[in-house]
C-alpha cells in the first residue's frame, strides 16, 4: 500500500513565521513600530508555563515585542480584569492572549469577554467568534483562532481546491471544533461536526474527503474509518504514560489509508504560535496601518 503524503507542520510554520519576520522588519524600518504581544498566565499550571515560554520565544524571534504576564495562581477576577483593563488601554499592545484554562476560581467566559476584540489574538471573543460565524467577512481579514487557522493552512497545503468536499471535524468545542468547521464552511465545504453523541461514527467519517479530528483521546480515529485517499488534520496532542506525545488519529493505521496525513508532533502543534504571531501582525495593521 502507498503511504500517505505527510504534511510537514513544522516546515510549514517555520516558513509562516520567516515571512511574518520580514513583514516586521519592514514595519520596523519604514516606522520605528514593533506588534506587541501580551500573553497573561494565571498560577503555574506546568503545560501553560512551557507554551507560554515558547510564544514569549518566538514573538522575540520574529522580531516582536514580546511581553508575558505571570500572576499568580490566587489572582482575583477583579485582578485579573484590571491587568485587562490596563493591557486594552495601552497602544503599543496589539494582541492579547489569556492562557486557557484558568485557575478554577476565574470565570473564563467573562475573562474573554473583557479583553478588547481589536486586540483578541486568539479570536475567542465572541465578537470575533460571531464575525466568523457570520460568513460575510473574510477569514484575513478576522481574528480567528489560531489552531483552526493553522489546521486550514495545512489542508490548503495539500488541497488547494477546498470547494465542495465533504469535511467532517470530530468535536465541538469553542477552541477548536466549531471554529474550525466554520472556517471548512467558508471554503464552501460540506461540513459535518461530529461529537461523543454522534451514532455509527466510524460511517460518518467513512465519507469524508477531509477529516479533523480534535478529541482529546490518543488513537481514537481508527484507519478504516478512513476513505481511502483522505486528507487527515490530527489536532491531538496527547501525552501518553511514557512522555510520548501522540495523535487523536491511530497514526500507523492511518497512514496506509490516508492520501495526506499531520503526524504528531510536528503537524498541527508548530501552526499555532505561527499563527498567533500572525493574528499580532494582523491585529497591529488593522489597529496602527502597519
Ligand atoms: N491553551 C491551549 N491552547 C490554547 C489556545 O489556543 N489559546 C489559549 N489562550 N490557551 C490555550
Amino acid at each position: 500500500m502507498p503511504q500517505a503524503r505527510l504534511i510537514d507542520g513544522k516546515a510549514i510554520a517555520a516558513a509562516l513565521r520567516s515571512e511574518i519576520a520580514a513583514e516586521v522588519a519592514g514595519i520596523r524600518a519604514a516606522s520605528g513600530k514593533v506588534p506587541g504581544l501580551h500573553v497573561v498566565l494565571v498560577g503555574d499550571d506546568p503545560a501553560s508555563r512551557v507554551y507560554v515560554a515558547s510564544k514569549e520565544k518566538l514573538a522575540v524571534e520574529v522580531g516582536m515585542n514580546s511581553v508575558a504576564h505571570r500572576l499568580p495562581a490566587e489572582t482575583t477576577q477583579a485582578e485579573l480584569l484590571a491587568k485587562l483593563a490596563e493591557l486594552n488601554a495601552d497602544d503599543t499592545v496589539d494582541g492579547i492572549l489569556v492562557q486557557l484554562p484558568l485557575p478554577k476560581h476565574l470565570d473564563t467566559a467573562d475573562v474573554i469577554d473583557a479583553i478588547d476584540p481589536a486586540k483578541d489574538v486568539d479570536g475567542l471573543h465572541p465578537l470575533n467568534a460571531g464575525r466568523l460565524a457570520g460568513g460575510k467577512i473574510a477569514p484575513e481579514q478576522l481574528l480567528v483562532p489560531c489552531t483552526p487557522l493553522g489546521s486550514m493552512l495545512l489542508l490548503k497545503s495539500v488541497l488547494p481546491a477546498l470547494s465542495g468536499l465533504e469535511a467532517v471535524v470530530i468535536g465541538r468545542s469553542e477552541l477548536v471544533g466549531r471554529p474550525v468547521a466554520q472556517l471548512l464552511l467558508q471554503a464552501d465545504c460540506t461540513v459535518t461536526i461530529a461529537h461523543s453523541r454522534t451514532r455509527d461514527l466510524a460511517s460518518v467519517v467513512r465519507r469524508a474527503d477531509i477529516v479533523v479530528a480534535a478529541v482529546g483521546r490518543p488513537g481514537f480515529v481508527r484507519g478504516e474509518w478512513i476513505k481511502p485517499g483522505a486528507t487527515v488534520i490530527d489536532v491531538g496532542i496527547n501525552r501518553l504514560p511514557d512522555g510520548k506525545l501522540t495523535g487523536d488519529v491511530a497514526f500507523a493505521e492511518a497512514v496506509e489509508i490516508a492520501g495526506a496525513i499531520t503526524p504528531v508532533p510536528g503537524g498541527v502543534g508548530p501552526m499555532t504560535i505561527a499563527c498567533l504571531l500572525r493574528n499580532t501582525l494582523t491585529s497591529f495593521k488593522a489597529r496602527r496601518g502597519g
